[in-house]
């Protein structure tokens, strides 16, 4: 099961322009917990703690980009980072503030349903790209990456996203 996901699910950076957008339409709070599943280089939670004070952890399987963002966060002296190294279908999100996804449509897919039965009223998910099954989108945003390519952004908030 691990092993297919993690076939499933290549990594692919999101542009800085494009993660900047998204965060700021999450509204995040100083204090409030971002959790980034697949973190990839921590590029989204460098910059929700830099930016906006956010508490944030990552979870990220691939050991080289897992070295990758711990050095860049011991680098910047940022304290408030954590990324495991988990399988992003076991993290706990039940407490989680503001949920950002980069993953595909399948992996939505799976992740949709304890979106909707874990996590709490009031929090923001914002996914890349692809949209997440069973919840309505309260804003899609396109962000063209100096035609190379058009970026989607889907912004959900619980409960007013339920179908
Ligand atoms: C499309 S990339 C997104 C990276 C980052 N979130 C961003 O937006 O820049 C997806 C990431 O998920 C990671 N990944 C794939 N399967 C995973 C799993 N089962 N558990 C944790 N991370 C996984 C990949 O290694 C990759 O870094």
């Amino acid at each position: 099961m691990y092993r297919l996901y993690r076939l499933e699910i290549p990594y692919l950076p999101t542009p800085i322009e494009v993660a900047l957008r998204m965060l700021e339409l999450t509204k995040p709070l100083r204090g409030e917990l971002l959790v980034d599943l697949g973190c990839g280089d921590g590029r989204i939670l460098i910059l929700a703690s830099e930016l906006y004070g956010c508490r944030c952890i990552g979870y990220e399987i691939d050991n080289n980009l897992i070295c990758e963002a711990v050095r860049e966060i011991r680098s910047r002296g940022i304290r408030n980072v954590k990324i495991f190294r988990r399988d992003l279908f076991k993290a706990d999100i039940s407490d989680v503030d503001i949920l950002t996804l980069y993953l595909t449509p399948k992996a939505l897919g799976v992740l949709s349903k304890r979106i909707v039965e874990e996590m709490k009223n009031g929090s923001r998910i914002v996914s890349h790209d692809y949209e997440v099954p069973v919840l309505k989108p309260l804003r899609v945003e396109y962000i063209d990456t100096h035609g190379i390519h058009i970026h989607k952004i889907y912004l959900y908030k619980l409960p007013d996203s339920l179908l």
